[in-house]
């Protein structure tokens, strides 16, 4: 199975998708030449996205490729499955349904790169999988950067979230979508400035369940374990990735594979 994203982000989603099916043989990309996605625009990301599944498909004859990126999902989702004829998981609806169902009150909040906010596709989900509900939307641009850098914790973090966070703090948002896959990463940060009355929610898990329910549904489930195996490929710096990936993920990723775009 492939999964991308625009850097380290999408390893939140490669981590629960892990922890469900540890059998399936996992090859990441993190795109880390060309992040961020979220201030590029709709055709920018869609050329990327397509290069990426073409590449996983060519090189790996992945079975399924999940966009581990909110902005990547927002832009090209469509595009990507009218292109592929693999199945293809993205993170809008399983993040919009993460939220529905872990909200409590009717103030509901999503945050995200301004490529996903600026889309549209929450907007649009949540007003039909939860109509009664109040949403309020946040671009948080510059918190990939700091995850990017390995960077979760920083008084330059802190005033930045401080402002991005303001308008989500000013509405007493009750449940809160992190709707952008480098952000469970900063979920102390992020939480320490909208409160403990605040749930925070991170749509990895639900993606992952998603992407067991197609695997099954399609009977393409692995036969065999590969024994929790995964390929990691960077478009960046190798070395730079492992390092970053570790301080992040608290895990040595071993080797790293490189890869380069026109
Ligand atoms: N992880 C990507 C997302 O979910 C980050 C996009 C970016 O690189 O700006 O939106």
């Amino acid at each position: 199975m492939g999964i991308f994203d625009s850097g380290f982000g999408g390893l939140t989603v490669l981590r629960a998708i892990a922890d469900l099916m540890p059998d399936e043989e996992l090859i990441y990309i993190g795109d880390s030449a060309r992040y961020p996605y979220g201030p590029k625009t709709k055709n920018s990301v869609t050329r990327f996205s397509i290069e990426i599944a073409d590449y996983l498909i060519e090189n790996f004859g992945i079975k399924m490729l999940v966009v581990a990126c909110n902005t990547a999902s927002a832009f090209a989702l469509p595009e990507l499955l009218e292109h592929l004829s693999i199945p293809v998981v993205g993170m809008i609806d399983p993040g919009a349904r993460a939220l529905a169902l872990a909200s409590v009150g009717e103030r509901i909040g999503v945050i995200g790169t301004v490529g996903t906010i600026s889309s549209g596709a929450y907007q649009t989900r949540l007003a039909e999988i939860a109509p009664k509900k109040r949403l309020v939307c946040a671009a948080t641009p510059g918190f990939v950067e700091f995850v990017e850098r390995g960077e979760t914790e920083s008084d330059q973090l802190k005033v930045l979230a401080e402002r991005l966070l303001r308008p989500i703090v000013d509405a007493k948002v009750q449940s809160l979508l992190l709707g952008c896959t480098h952000y469970p990463f900063l979920a102390r940060a992020i939480s320490e400035v909208v409160g403990p009355e605040t749930i925070l929610v991170s749509s990895a898990e639900e993606t992952a369940f998603q992407v067991r329910a197609e695997l099954i549904g399609r009977n393409l489930q692995a036969i065999e374990s590969h024994g929790g195996d995964v390929t990691y490929i960077t478009s960046g710096d190798p070395a730079d990735f492992r390092r970053v990936g570790k301080n992040l993920l608290g895990i040595d990723l071993g080797a790293v594979e490189s890869v380069h775009w026109d």
